[in-house]
This record gives C-alpha cells, sequence and structure tokens, in this order.
C-alpha cells in the first residue's frame, strides 16, 4: 500500500512563527525535505504579506529552488492577485481554502462563505486554463475555534462547490486538532460519498494529541493521502490555540511501521527536522525526531 504525504511544513508551520524565518533558511529546508523523498511540498503562501508577513518572500522562495520533475511544489492562493502571483513564479499547482464555519472563514479570509464561492471559482477557472492543479482545503471540518461543533453538511456543502470548480483533491482540516478516531470515520465516510475516497486528504493537527490515531482512522476508511508538516511545526494564525499539523517524521514511521510506502527515506527527513529545530533554536513536537536526537 502507498501513501502520498503533503508535507505543509514550510507554509503552515512557517505562517506561524513568531519571528519571521529567512529566506536562505527556507530555501534550505525545503532542499532537505525534497531529498528525502517528499514529492509533493507546499512552499510558501500567495496572501495578503500584510496578513501573513511570514511569508511575504513567497516570490524569492521559489525563484531560488531548484526546479526537477521529482517534486511539485505548491502554494496556497486567496484570490486573483494571488493566482497573478503563483503565475509568474512558475508554479504548476495551487490550494485553494476556505472553512466550513462561516467566523472561521470571515476571519481567515475576510469574506463570508457564500462570498468566497465565487472568488474560488473564478480562480479555480483561470488556474486550469494556465493548465494547472488545483488542490482544494476544508477548514474547521471537526470543530471550529469561534462556532464549536460544525454541522457535516457544512463540509458536505464547501466539499460540493470545490468539487464543481475542479479542484483535483480536497484536504479536510482539523484546524484546531479537536478531532478523534470516531468522528474522523463519521466525517469523512459521510464525505466518501461526495469526492471518492482517493481524492480526499486528511489535514490534523495535533492539538490534543489524537493527531497519529486519527491517521490509523482515515487509513480505515480509505484515505491515502496525508498532509504533515516537518517536527510538526504550525498553527493557523486565525485559529486561537491552534497547535502544529502532524509532524512528518512521526507520519512516515508510523505508516513504515505498518508496511505502507511512503516514498520517503526518514533518516534523510530527520536531517530536515533537525535543521530547522536547530535554526528556530527550540524543540520541536516530533516525538521521533527527539527519540532520534536522543539516541
Ligand atoms: P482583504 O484585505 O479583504 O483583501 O484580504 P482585499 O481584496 O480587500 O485587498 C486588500 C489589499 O490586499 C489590497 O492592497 C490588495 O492588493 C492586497 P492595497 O490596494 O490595499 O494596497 N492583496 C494582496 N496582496 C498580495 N497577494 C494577495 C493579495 N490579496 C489582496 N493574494 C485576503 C483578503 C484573502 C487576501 C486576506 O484575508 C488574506 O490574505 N488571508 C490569508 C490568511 C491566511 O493565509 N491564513 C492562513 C492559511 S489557512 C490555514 O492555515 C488552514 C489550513 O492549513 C487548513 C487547516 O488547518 O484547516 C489551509
Ligand atoms: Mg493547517
Amino acid at each position: 500500500m502507498h501513501v502520498k504525504i503533503v508535507e505543509v511544513g514550510p507554509r503552515d508551520g512557517l505562517q506561524n512563527e513568531k519571528e519571521i524565518v529567512p529566506t536562505e533558511v527556507k530555501i534550505a529546508l525545503i532542499e532537505k525535505l525534497a531529498a528525502s523523498g517528499l514529492t509533493t511540498i507546499e512552499a510558501t503562501s500567495f496572501v495578503n504579506p500584510r496578513w501573513i508577513p511570514q511569508l511575504a518572500d513567497a516570490e524569492e522562495v521559489l525563484a531560488r529552488l531548484p526546479r526537477g520533475k521529482d517534486v511539485t511544489y505548491t502554494a496556497l492562493v486567496p484570490n486573483l492577485r494571488g493566482l497573478e502571483r503563483a503565475v509568474s513564479s512558475g508554479l504548476q499547482e495551487i490550494a485553494l481554502f476556505m472553512s466550513a464555519s462561516q467566523t472561521h472563514n470571515q476571519k481567515n479570509i475576510n469574506k463570508t462563505i457564500e462570498e468566497t464561492f465565487p472568488v474560488l471559482r473564478e480562480v479555480a477557472q483561470a488556474a486550469h486554463s494556465y493548465g494547472m492543479r488545483v488542490r482544494g482545503y476544508v477548514s474547521t471540518v471537526f470543530g471550529c475555534p469561534y462556532e464549536g461543533d460544525v454541522p457535516v453538511d457544512n463540509s458536505r456543502r464547501v466539499t460540493q462547490a470545490l468539487l464543481e470548480m475542479g479542484v483535483h483533491e480536497i484536504s479536510l482540516g482539523d484546524t484546531i486538532g479537536v478531532a478523534t478516531p470516531k468522528q474522523v470515520r463519521h466525517i469523512f465516510g459521510e464525505l466518501v460519498k461526495e469526492a471518492s475516497a482517493e481524492r480526499l486528504a486528511a489535514h490534523f493537527h495535533d492539538t490534543r494529541g489524537t493527531g497519529l490515531a486519527n491517521v490509523v482512522a482515515a487509513l480505515d476508511v480509505g484515505i491515502r493521502i496525508f498532509d504533515s508538516s516537518i517536527g510538526g511545526l504550525g498553527g493557523c494564525p486565525y485559529a486561537p490555540g491552534a497547535a502544529g499539523n502532524i509532524s512528518t517524521e512521526d507520519l512516515v514511521y508510523l505508516l513504515h511501521g505498518m508496511d505502507i510506502d511512503t516514498g520517503v527515506d526518514l533518516e534523510r527527513l530527520m536531517e530536515a527536522g533537525a535543521y530547522i529545530q536547530q535554526q528556530l533554536g527550540r524543540e520541536l513536537p516530533s516525538k521521533v525526531l527527539k527519540a532520534h536526537l536522543a539516541a
């Protein structure tokens, strides 16, 4: 069995760092991630730099990254302005994002859910006309920091809308890390009725320590694409209290232990984890990295 890992650390992780990480550190990190065998890396965001100054160097990061055929770089795009920037940077894949809950959507992208649909539709149409692949994210699927429980019908509606825009893959986000395996089985079980399991990805944050248990639950219901971040970096600046994504090292260790192939060399991956931990000057949440460095 093979699982595709989408590495989101350089985007979901670094968007949340208090100190802005130097461009050359971002580039070195992404190069190390690619060298470990990761094939899809979300490198940055083309959002308003006033909202996310941490990723204001998106153009420079992409301009200085060596491009090969073994790795696909992608980035978040919220609107046509973001798409123009992604096109100028030579990206062949982008990711649209919105939330299943109204308040998080409003705080994160300054629009209601209804106002967001036509904006993203326009972006998807234009991106497809450039021959780009378009991924879609649905945030707050498992709970919202402002509204609490989010009805699965909200996520269904957003998923359907993104599918109509022609996205090739939809990542369901546990933005604040509240999900548990029972809920994961239930929600993915409902949403595979809209998009087939092959097109759904799981994006777990590990705020409450249920991240890897949720991965196993998602595997049980046929999910084969997982988002994770090196070292377990991350959060969402518009989701108070959100911790990092599940760590890529921990995810790879778990999957390899289950005889699931990822194409990633764990030793080389840990070089990337050790590098960014050293650069940030604090211990990152990844347990596998910690055990490796202590050994
Ligand atoms: P807005 O302020 O409503 O935008 O922001 P606007 O259209 O009114 O434009 C205002 C100004 O921003 C204009 O400049 C635009 O040109 C500029 P001015 O005329 O005032 O000089 N602008 C831009 N500049 C560069 N690139 C752009 C861009 N767009 C507008 N793309 C907007 C609306 C969506 C842009 C803003 O709210 C935004 O950037 N939000 C991004 C927030 C974000 O990045 N959040 C974190 C990522 S989501 C996440 O982490 C969740 C996820 O991981 C999944 C999960 O865990 O659930 C994906
Ligand atoms: Mg996230």
